[in-house]
């Protein structure tokens, strides 16, 4: 399969994906490698990876698994290990993980000996199709996600599907949200296709994962550091990282792309009553997403809650809350202002 080009990277697919990478290494001669994964992937990843290519030398660095533990804390200890095992500037950064291990990695790739080179090999669906591609890199501070960081591009990002083998049905869906999420900002022909396969949906198809990173690729060789265009990505991310957020250290904990996935319907259902998006649409939206994704119910004082963590999102400027959202299929619009009211309706809307 042919590799995407990137900024000044390349994604390749499969074991082009693995040839390149060691032709690169032998390029750059670096002094060391360093696998980071979490405690997940290297129970269930390091193996797959190790099984597609030869032998050679590197080190482990390990971080906990999970979203509330992308953190200063953790990168601490991971400059900490690159320094007590003599990484220097010459170092080379494998991420095998996801979104947490790649954001988290790029960004102590960004700063260690002010700057090392860093590859990612995304092992989730939603890494594969957002985080891994775009240069962002970053952590999270208390509960408000991504908001220490930087853009900072890998050199090589590597997809295979095999890495997918070893998740489960949700973390799969955690994924899909976002392949849904560029269809509706990209084509009609992508979102029409998705609808059309319904609960017979591949989400593990290669060549579907292949469209959406190039959905998302495109954007960001328009508009890398987000002035204007890459804000589209950011449809249903407003009020979806705010859910995130909110119920992160709960027992109501979401996924990343369950708590998108309602954010989309809530961003669709403002879209429907401010910019026009038709009602038609914004219904099969509402239908494809509901038959993936269990219903959550919000009490009005989480609403508040949520609504309030806005302000924290990071396409906000002046004191204003800007929201992403969409004329028609393949025709979003950015820096909208919404009204404290229409959030809660979207919210009655979800609910019904
Ligand atoms: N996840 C949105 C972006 O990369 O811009």
């Amino acid at each position: 399969m042919k590799e995407i080009k990137s900024t000044d990277y390349s994604i390749y697919f499969k074991n082009d994906g693995y040839s390149e990478l060691f032709k690169f290494i032998k390029l750059k001669n670096y002094s060391k490698i360093f696998i980071h994964l979490d405690t997940n992937t290297h129970k269930l990843c390091l193996k797959v990876f190790l099984n597609q290519v030869q032998e050679f030398n590197y080190h482990s660095i390990i971080s906990k698994a999970g979203e509330e533990n992308k953190n200063i804390e953790s990168c601490v200890k991971l400059w900490n290990n690159l320094s007590e095992l003599n990484g220097d500037r010459k170092s080379l950064i494998i991420n095998l993980g996801g979104g947490v291990v790649g954001d988290m990695g790029g960004f102590v790739a960004s700063c260690y000996k002010r700057g090392i080179d860093f590859v990612n090999i995304p092992t989730t669906l939603l890494s594969m199709v957002d985080a891994s591609v775009g240069g962002k890199t970053g952590i999270d501070l208390g509960v408000l996600k991504n908001q220490i960081g930087i853009f900072y591009d890998p050199k090589i990002v590597i997809i295979d599907p095999l890495y997918l083998e070893t998740l489960d049905e949700s973390e799969l869906l955690s994924g899909y949200a976002e392949v849904f999420k560029h269809s509706i900002i990209s084509s009609l022909n992508t979102f029409d296709n998705l609808i059309s396969k319904n609960v017979s949906l591949d989400f593990k198809d290669l060549k579907t994962i292949k469209n959406s990173i190039e959905i998302k690729n495109n954007i960001i060789l328009i508009d890398r550091k987000e002035l204007k265009e890459r804000k589209a990505l950011n449809f249903g991310h407003t009020l979806g990282h705010a859910i995130e957020s909110y119920f992160l250290n709960t027992e109501k904990k979401l996924l990343h792309g369950e708590a998108i996935a309602i954010g989309i319907i809530l961003a669709s259902y403002i879209s429907n009553k401010t910019v026009g998006f038709s009602t038609e649409d914004m219904n099969k939206i509402k239908s494809h997403l509901m038959i993936f994704y269990k219903k959550i119910t919000f009490t009005s004082l989480e609403i508040k809650g949520i609504t309030k963590l806005l302000i924290h999102d990071k396409k906000n400027s002046h004191g204003k809350i800007n929201f992403v959202l969409i004329k028609e299929i393949g025709r979003p619009v950015y820096d909208i202002e919404i009204n404290n009211e229409l959030i809660t309706d979207s919210f009655k809307y979800y609910s019904i």
